[in-house]
């Protein structure tokens, strides 16, 4: 058992689509714990800042606007193994390699469009985590 915390974004064509909710069941079903969550709008100066590390790649600029579009959800779960977990819950980058009942392959609508973000490794979820949440907002301390 190795109990981890991963950060999740629902991304703005997930939320135009009001798929909040069916995201957060797939979450809930695959064992893990929403312990923060909010909706917010980044700026785009916060959206090149959080996905810097892609900043060489020639998708890095429409991934930006994509993010900036409306409104994105955050959130912070918790569960054993979390990273590797959310991201077999998520599926794919390119929601048509994701396998059935993943999230980007019941959501995605192409490899920029796919509803959301998982961190890839537990070093990097505590970066992501500390970029949008403070200690106060985090629960089951
Ligand atoms: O999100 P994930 O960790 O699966 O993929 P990534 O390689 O870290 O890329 C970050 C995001 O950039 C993806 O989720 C896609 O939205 C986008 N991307 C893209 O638009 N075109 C690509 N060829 C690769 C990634
Ligand atoms: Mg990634």
């Amino acid at each position: 058992m190795s109990i981890q915390r991963t950060l999740s974004i629902i991304k703005p064509d997930a939320t135009r689509r009001s798929l909040v909710g069916k995201i957060n069941a797939k979450i809930e079903d695959a064992g893990l714990v929403i312990i923060a969550q909010k909706m917010l709008r980044l700026t785009k100066e916060q959206a090149k800042a959080f996905y810097k590390i892609h900043e060489e790649r020639s998708f890095y600029e429409d991934l930006c606007s994509n993010m900036v579009k409306g409104p994105i959800v955050v959130q912070v779960l918790e569960g054993d193994n979390a990273v590797k977990v959310y991201r077999d819950t998520m599926g794919a980058t390119n929601p048509a390699n994701a396998e059935p009942g993943t999230i980007r392959h019941e959501f995605g609508e192409s490899i920029d469009l796919n509803s959301v973000h998982g961190s890839d490794a537990p070093e990097t979820a505590a970066q992501e985590i500390a970029f949008f949440f403070s200690q106060i907002e985090i629960c089951r301390e």
